[in-house]
């Protein structure tokens, strides 16, 4: 879908437009559509009033320092993440309010953290991490499920100005090794394991197998996720090493002063795929990342004091760090957890969970959306979501069959869809409507929002309706290097024009002047709302000691938007067999995790190469998808192609 010329001329076509429903924008944090203009007149004013939201130890004296492509926010303030998520709401009014309302995926676990509850286990754990070892500007790896330990091992690791690097359990133990160690991580909390469609994952024993090759590991925390020590298998701690998490926290102080931290100290480095084999470390700050998650989740989620909000991402990404935990609590809202499947125990699970709670403001991703909309309206018809007042989405472009679907099935037909494009490496929501602002027309994350610079610009940096998105200004949340490879940093985001911010998205304007992105014109995939790098595939695939070369493009998926296709040449002599694709999936899934799971493996004698020895990957990206075969004229051998397309339409892959 993204690639698609024509899907997306389609959608310019849409002419649909939804303004802010009746009743909505009166209610609204934000219904006055000067806010854009206001916030143009000086941008750093306007953000500097949002960070004059926030409780600050000591006050910055300078609000932005550029010296592209570094950018400083809130230089020489103080302030605390966990202080400003946690203590404000604790000294007043809503230190009883629920915080976190965490489910289980067994359907009769609940856990309910009132604001004061959260702070008072978030001051034990950071006491034993203390404990531990760990202090200021030591690495904290975190590999766990969604249970309300992950949040509170972040704020833990927050509020001692620890930097967290959370890694996704759904990745391999290699993958979880290689991030500990590109860290340098000192200590790494697991659990035991944790639900996913009834089975345990059995995440300590990957803890293991990632920690035999991490030297820097002197402790591992383990969460006992409470289905009895007993019932999951291979959980083995090491004497000295490994502690159970309840152990620490039983001896632990409650009493944790928070560590005073620069605007520009680290707060996070989270890991996302990039267009080599080896991941980038994200690195975020303090100030200016707290200012935006907190503004942007105020205004593009409404937040309102009566609002249940429930964000359905997995805190292994960067929406589940800034839109489950920092944004959110920051604002002193009642945050839902969801721990499993949205299909398990049943395709109505999620709707349950809105009905059960009063979920109020529901923000998922697209791929989501369209599982939901295969599975049928039975499933949300049975519940009652007359609570629902907003919706969000997040991840891909939204089709406007799935948006409208959302609008209406889930939605009622009453409530506001903010479409909100943001990367891991903005840190925050850049381009979105304001609800009580903003007509929203389907498949469209309209306008930057106030204060955010947004173009659409081609390769000699001219503004045009198509090209590429480039943010043109800095932004307080936004990304500050890659750990340890500052170059990379440089290369990745800021040689293509001058001071200017490379997206790696497509993005086109209509003639309402609201953008349209339309997915990645490098070499990451998008598979179900999470990154890819099709090199990182590349390199899982030859590390197989049967594959010789190897391409991966992404094949158009109707639920995941994307798919990994793969094309493998083979050593000599080796046959490409079933029990070969199998194994070549499986070697996938044990070097990165079942996100990266090839769903084709096309075996060939050759790839389609340019006379330079280039892979022609938009050939394979038309074989994938079944396209007519574009321009061949460049290859080495154009022969190769068309027997590669024969061979994949007869294998019946298309
Ligand atoms: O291609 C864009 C797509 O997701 C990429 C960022 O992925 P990641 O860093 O994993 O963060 C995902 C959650 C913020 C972008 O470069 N993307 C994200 N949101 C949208 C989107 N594409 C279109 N519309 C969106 N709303």
């Amino acid at each position: 879908m993204s690639r698609d010329g024509d899907a997306f001329d389609m959608l310019l076509t849409e002419d649909r437009r939804f303004p802010p429903p009746e009743g909505f924008r009166e209610r609204a944090v934000v219904s006055d559509p000067d806010v854009y203009e206001d916030a143009e007149r000086d941008f750093q004013e306007y953000w500097a009033a949002w960070a004059e939201e926030l409780d600050w130890f000591e006050p910055w004296h300078t609000v932005l320092e550029w010296t592209p492509p570094h950018a400083q926010w809130f230089l020489g303030g103080r302030l605390n993440v966990a202080y400003n998520c946690l203590d404000r709401h604790v000294n007043g009014p809503k230190r009883n309010q629920a915080a976190l309302i965490w489910e289980g995926e067994p359907q009769d676990e609940r856990r309910v953290y009132t604001y004061w509850d959260l702070h008072r286990e978030v001051c034990q754990f950071a006491n034993a991490l203390k404990g531990l070892g760990v202090g200021r500007g030591d690495r904290v790896a975190i590999y766990l499920p969604m249970i309300p330990e992950a949040a509170i091992a972040m704020l833990a690791c927050a509020r001692i100005g620890a930097p967290h690097s959370v890694v996704f359990g759904g990745f391999s133990p290699e993958s979880l090794g290689d991030r500990i160690n590109d860290a340098g991580a000192k200590v790494l909390i697991t659990a035991d394991g944790g639900y996913r469609r009834g089975q345990v994952l059995p995440l300590k024993a990957a803890a293991d197998k990632a920690m035999e090759n991490c030297p820097t590991i002197e402790h591992c925390v383990c969460v006992a996720r409470g289905f009895g020590l007993s019932k999951v298998s291979g959980v083995h701690m090491t004497g000295g090493r490994d502690h159970w998490y309840h152990d620490l926290i039983a001896d632990a102080s409650a009493d944790c002063p928070p560590e005073p931290m620069d605007s520009e100290d680290v707060l996070y480095i989270l890991y996302t795929s990039g267009t080599t084999g080896k991941p980038k470390g994200v690195v975020h700050h303090t100030g200016g990342y707290l200012t935006q998650v907190y503004a942007t989740t105020k205004v593009v989620f409404d937040l309102q004091d009566d609002d249940v909000y429930w964000c359905s991402a997995d805190v292994g990404w960067v929406t589940g760090h800034s839109y489950i935990v920092y944004g959110p609590l920051a604002n002193g809202a009642t945050v839902m957890m969801y721990e499993g499947a949205p299909d398990w125990p049943h395709r109505g699970r999620f709707w349950e969970i809105c009905e059960k709670y009063g979920v109020t403001v529901f923000y998922t991703a697209p791929t989501a959306i369209r599982a939901f909309m295969k599975w049928g309206e039975a499933f949300p018809d049975q519940y009652d979501l007359s609570k629902l007042r907003l919706l969000g989405t997040v991840g891909e472009p939204i089709n406007p069959e799935a948006w409208i679907w959302y609008h209406n099935v889930i939605g009622g037909g009453r409530c506001p869809i903010v479409d909100t494009w943001w990367q891991t490496e903005t840190g925050a929501i850049m381009i979105t409507p304001l609800p009580g602002v903003t007509a929203t027309t389907p498949g469209s994350a309209t306008l930057p929002f106030p204060g955010i610079e947004a173009k659409i610009l081609n390769d000699e940096g001219e503004e045009a309706d198509a090209g590429y998105l480039a943010l043109t200004r800095p932004w307080p949340s936004m990304i500050r290097t890659i750990w340890g490879d500052d170059q990379r940093f440089k290369d990745t985001y800021w040689s293509k024009w001058p001071d200017t911010y490379f997206t790696g998205d497509g993005a086109k304007r209509d003639g309402d002047g609201n953008l349209w992105v339309l997915g990645r014109v490098d070499d990451v995939l998008n598979v179900a709302g999470h990154r890819i790098g099709t090199m990182e595939v590349e390199s899982a695939l030859v590390d197989h000691p049967a594959v010789a070369e190897a391409a991966v493009v992404g094949k158009t998926h109707d639920v995941k938007g994307e798919s990994v296709a793969s094309f493998v040449t083979l050593k000599d002599g080796i046959e490409g067999t079933d029990e070969l694709v199998a194994e070549l999936k499986q070697h996938v899934v044990d070097k990165i995790g079942a996100i990266a799971r090839p769903e084709t493996v096309i075996f060939t004698g050759a790839l389609p190469k340019t006379r330079s020895g280039k892979i022609m990957r938009r050939l394979l990206r038309d074989i994938a998808d079944g396209r007519a075969v574009g321009d061949t004229t460049t290859l080495a051998d154009p022969e190769v192609v068309m027997s590669l397309k024969n061979r994949y339409e007869e294998e019946g892959k298309i």
